[in-house]
């Protein structure tokens, strides 16, 4: 499913990139696929991929 219009990221995607990086923040999650937040409109869904894997700490980034 896509979660990332704007940079055409999938959930499994953004998945796999949270698993293998050392993303903190939606940006680190954006920049380990290799592009930057467009329209914002899926940060929080990102910021919610990251809280399930533990890493959401917003106020370092
Ligand atoms: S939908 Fe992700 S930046 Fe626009």
């Amino acid at each position: 499913m896509y979660i990332c219009i704007c940079n055409a990221l999938t959930d499994r995607k953004l998945k796999d990139a949270i698993a293998t990086s050392q993303s903190q923040c939606p940006e680190d999650v954006y920049a380990a696929c290799g592009c930057r937040s467009k329209c914002g409109k899926c940060i929080s869904l990102v910021t919610e991929l990251l809280r399930d894997h533990g890493r959401s700490q917003e106020a370092a980034c």
